[in-house]
């Protein structure tokens, strides 16, 4: 196997071994199936078919704590840890709904790879390109897994062209499959010179691996039939004559994308993605930030909030925040600065969230991911340091482009109403705007279906069913300025007015004019979409 080119060969071992990345795919394409092979792999878990959940179900939450609930073990939230060879893969759950949400693209912040899954039969389908578009947006490295080889599928060429055409990126295949739905055999495999035989009687056998010394070394024929092998040669032939060869550096740029083909349902083809990630995905990356970048082998511990959980474990209230470590050696117990608030705060009992059970870390490295329980102290984009005012850029929070109005089926538990939607507003799952007349919440959220995500936690977690009703206002609006401007400009409007989580104010309208308006009128004033995240 090609050696990729190592951005930092200064990296210490411990953080050139890690691996952090996410799957993005469309609903049904494969990746509850391929994350259960990857763990399986990575012997996290024992047997296939431990962690798979059913039906649409599990989609309304993070796949990986659905899986936890409907199988009863522990196949922790967010992220996961495994080895595999000499690496350590941090694996991060994309949110499983079908809709994008800020949630995904700030998962998206703390990896440094994708592993983009397509259904061979289907070829590059709406949510695949979409999240596709926010890789790209941070250049991020994409590896492509082509699932699902032992179904009928598309022609190897047309899902390649059609992956360059919609994608834009450069396509190179890393395997080249061997017969088609039933006929299919298995891969070559074309960094390696092997030939990978799919078993279809035990779906758990990983493929048998033949050395063959090119496609003309006899022992092909001892393996696939005349047909197949002669199909096989002109492809191969075509591919290495019409599309470009690996370019280990291109990749780690962004523009190209390496292409698996496999059967994750039958293991097939895992293992060689697995090393493929491994060999050009790349280490922990230099992370933005201000007033200077923070590199992965500086000495001192830095990390970032990407995510906040509430509600993990039902018995209390207490929060995760999922830090990625951007750079140095933790090790439990530190005391770490938190940025915003300036404030020290002792790191007792982080979690490592090994996938076969969440674990204590007692120790983490620049790229891992670390859970550190908290009473909401730690919010999405807040920083961590051994002291030194740094602050991590670059993740976002989006105008909510869809406002409702969210009321309780029980008048009566209308408080909780209160305390569920506050909760959801520090996760970053939606904007929660309290009015200042009238009675009720206005819920901002980026996509349709994230109302219907909410309506199923807060039943489900507060034990509250709530309807979301549309509202008269379509846009939300923060007001900055001095304070009296401010106070005097919330006096005069109190109808369109509103507060957020923070108690930050808001103006609300249904018209841009009215935005226009208050921009012209109001020099004083400035209206902004988006609230940074870190204040
Ligand atoms: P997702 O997380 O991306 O939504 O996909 P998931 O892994 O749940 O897979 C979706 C369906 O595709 C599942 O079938 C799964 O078994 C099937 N599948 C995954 N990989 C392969 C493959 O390589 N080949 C074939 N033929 N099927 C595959 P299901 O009917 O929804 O569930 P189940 O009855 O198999 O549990």
């Amino acid at each position: 196997m090609l050696d990729a080119p190592k951005n930092r060969p200064e990296l210490p071992p411990e953080i050139a071994r890690r691996r952090t990345f996410a799957i993005i795919s469309h609903p049904d394409a494969g990746k509850t199936t391929l994350t259960e092979k990857f763990l399986l792999y990575g012997g996290a878990i024992q047997m296939a078919g431990q962690v798979r959940a059913k039906g649409e179900a599990r989609r309304t939450r993070s796949d990986f704590m659905q899986m936890e609930k409907d199988r009863g073990i522990s196949v922790s939230a967010s992220a996961m840890s495994f080895d595999y060879g000499q690496f350590r893969f941090n694996l991060v759950d994309t949110p499983g709904h079908s809709d994008f949400s800020e949630d995904t693209y700030r998962t998206l912040t703390a990896v440094d790879a994708a592993i983009m899954v397509i259904d061979g039969a289907k070829g590059v389908e709406s949510q695949t390109q979409k999240l596709f578009e926010v890789c790209r947006l941070r250049d991020l490295p994409i590896l492509t897994f082509c699932n699902k080889m032992d179904r009928e599928s598309r022609d190897t060429f047309e899902i390649i062209d059609e992956i360059q055409e919609m994608l834009a990126i450069h396509v190179t295949p890393a395997s080249w499959p061997i017969g088609v739905g039933r006929d299919f055999l298995g891969c070559y495999d074309m960094l390696n010179e092997r030939l990978e035989l799919m078993d279809r009687a035990d779906r758990n056998r990983v493929a048998a691996t033949i050395r063959i010394e090119g496609l003309d070394d006899p022992k092909l024929a001892e393996h696939v039939p005349a047909e197949l092998r002669e199909k096989l040669i002109e492809e191969v032939g075509m591919a290495r004559e019409l599309l470009p060869a690996l370019d280990p550096r291109a990749v780690l740029d962004g523009h190209m994308t390496p292409i698996w083909f496999g059967s994750a349902i039958n293991s097939f083809g895992v293992k060689e993605l697995m090393e493929g990630i491994g060999t050009y995905a790349p280490e922990p990356q230099v992370q933005h930030a201000e007033p200077r970048e923070i590199a992965p082998e500086e000495p001192t511990v830095a990390g970032f909030v990407f995510k906040v959980q509430a509600n993990m474990d039902p018995k209390h209230r207490d929060r995760v925040a999922f830090v990625r470590l951007a750079s140095g050696h933790f090790l439990r117990g530190m005391k770490l600065t938190h940025v915003r608030s300036k404030k020290p705060i002792t790191v007792s009992s982080p979690v490592l969230f090994l996938a076969a059970d969440r674990e204590l870390a007692e120790e983490a490295w620049a790229g891992d991911i670390i859970g550190i329980p908290n009473h909401g102290q730690l919010r999405i984009g807040d920083t961590l340091t051994e002291g030194e005012m740094l602050k991590v850029t670059g993740i976002p929070s989006f105008a909510p482009e869809l406002l409702k109005v969210c009321r309780a089926g029980d008048p009566m538990k209308a408080k909780h109403l209160d305390k569920a939607l506050m909760q959801f507003a520090e996760e970053g799952a939606a904007k929660v705007f309290k009015p200042m007349m009238g009675s009720g919440f206005i819920v901002g959220v980026v996509g349709a279906l994230q109302f219907e995500v909410l309506a199923s936690r807060i039943e489900l977690e507060y034990g509250l069913p709530v309807r979301f009703e549309p509202s008269q206002f379509t846009s939300a609006r923060w007001v900055h300025g001095d304070k009296a401007a401010v106070e005097a400009f919330t006096q005069k409007n109190k109808q369109h007015m509103a507060t957020d989580n923070d108690g930050d104010v808001v103006y609300m309208t249904r018209l841009q004019w009215d935005i226009d308006r208050v921009a012209r009128d109001h020099p004083e004033l400035r209206l902004s979409a988006t609230k940074e995240m870190q204040v």
